[in-house]
């Protein structure tokens, strides 16, 4: 049976009004310019998209990192930037960081998630979408899914995972990684993924390297020097027969979490659960927030999608979520509502800063 790789790349390319959701008409572009390549380079494509963020999905047989893949995505975002400058849509290109293609948009300003596999006899695959956050923002979710027996139950009575997963961790600031054995070393594991702005997991594995989840990890900020809103990532979860099952993948996604991002990437707020009917960021910019859409994997077909979190079961999480945002606005400008001084480096803050300078004299000794 050939491989089938998934790819979901993503970029924000302009939207309205504001950053608040992308444009029909940005959707539509995206869409015919992958179903043109069906049967040729893609077997299957899905474009959707979550509040300002444009996401690509793709299946294929050319593996990850594939210069094809990788290319046509960029065409697409340049195609879609034409769009959204004519319309004069808001931040129109904004994540195309690079003049022009050279080989991979990594570091060019996309997101990448991507894996390869060989399909099981069926093969049920979660893509999951974020607005207004970084990509540490799934390590949470990953470590309840893959390594907490108080949310999955499999990994106490399915004999399947009971072994438990290897999770591979990425730093972000050392440009370096590490893999993790759980449950032996989730101890040490959770002393890195507890900070999301540095530690990012990258992948899931079984302990038979069959692959389970990956996500993106671009940090816009980081790649451009410079404050280009959040990186809003997206993943990928293969879930059933000897790994979580569906359930399992979708219910730490029931408590409501803080994570970094929301208004100007520059404040903690809940991350949100939301059907595609609600991927807007409205309120102070969001609040942050996720959308999943599952499908089986049918040679490389994408059967489905089915929406998720459009369910009356994520409503006491979304209830919860929007008494937190409550909450935390009322601090305004105080922390920990407003993100940490370092992580306020990649921000606007430093410009105000930087105006002040002068005005400020010795304390007398
Ligand atoms: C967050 C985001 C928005 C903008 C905010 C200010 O990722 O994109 O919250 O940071 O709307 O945008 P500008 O500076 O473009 O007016
Ligand atoms: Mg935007
Ligand atoms: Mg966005």
């Amino acid at each position: 049976m050939p491989r089938t790789t998934i790819s979901i790349i993503k970029a924000d390319v302009g939207s309205f009004p504001g950053h608040s959701r992308t444009h029909p008409k940005l959707l539509e572009t995206a869409a015919q310019m992958l179903k043109a390549e069906r049967g040729k380079l893609l077997v299957d494509s899905f474009v959707t998209h979550c509040g300002d963020d444009l996401e690509l999905v793709m299946t294929h047989r050319e593996g990850v990192d594939s210069e094809a893949i990788h290319k046509l995505a960029w065409n697409v975002f340049l195609a879609c930037t034409k769009v959204a400058k004519e319309l004069r849509l808001y931040g129109a290109g904004q994540d195309m960081l690079a003049d022009a293609f050279c080989g991979n948009v990594r570091g060019m300003g996309p997101g990448v998630a991507e894996m390869e596999f060989e399909e099981r006899g069926s093969d049920p695959v979660l893509i999951f979408a974020a607005d207004k956050t970084e990509p540490g923002a799934w390590n949470f979710y990953l470590y309840k899914i893959f390594a907490d027996p108080f949310n999955t139950a499999g990994l106490v009575i399915d004999p399947s995972l009971t072994a438990g997963f290897v999770f591979e961790v990425h730093d972000l600031v050392g440009k370096r990684k590490i893999s993790f054995s759980c449950p032996e070393e989730s101890y040490s594991l959770l002393a890195y993924i507890g900070a999301p702005s540095r530690y990012v997991i990258k992948h899931v594995f079984k302990k038979d390297g069959t692959i389970a989840a990956s996500t993106s990890t671009q940090r816009l900020n980081m790649m451009a020097g410079r404050y280009v809103g959040k990186d809003d990532p997206v993943m990928i979860v293969r879930a059933q027969s000897g790994l979580p099952a569906v359930g399992e993948v979708l219910e730490p996604f029931t408590i409501p979490v803080l994570v970094a991002g929301w208004m100007r990437g520059s404040h903690h707020g809940p991350f949100m659960p939301v059907g595609l009917c609600d991927a807007n960021c409205t309120r102070f910019d969001g609040p942050p927030r996720v959308v999943c859409f599952g499908f089986q994997v049918t040679d490389g077909k994408l059967i489905g999608p089915a929406d998720m979190f459009d369910d009356p079961g994520f409503d006491r999480v979304r209830a919860r979520c929007n008494e937190l945002a409550d909450t935390i606005r009322a601090q305004g400008p105080f922390e920990p509502h407003r993100l940490s001084l370092s992580e306020m480096e990649y921000t606007t803050l430093p410009a105000v800063e930087k105006a002040l300078e002068k005005r400020w004299e010795p304390l007398e000794k």
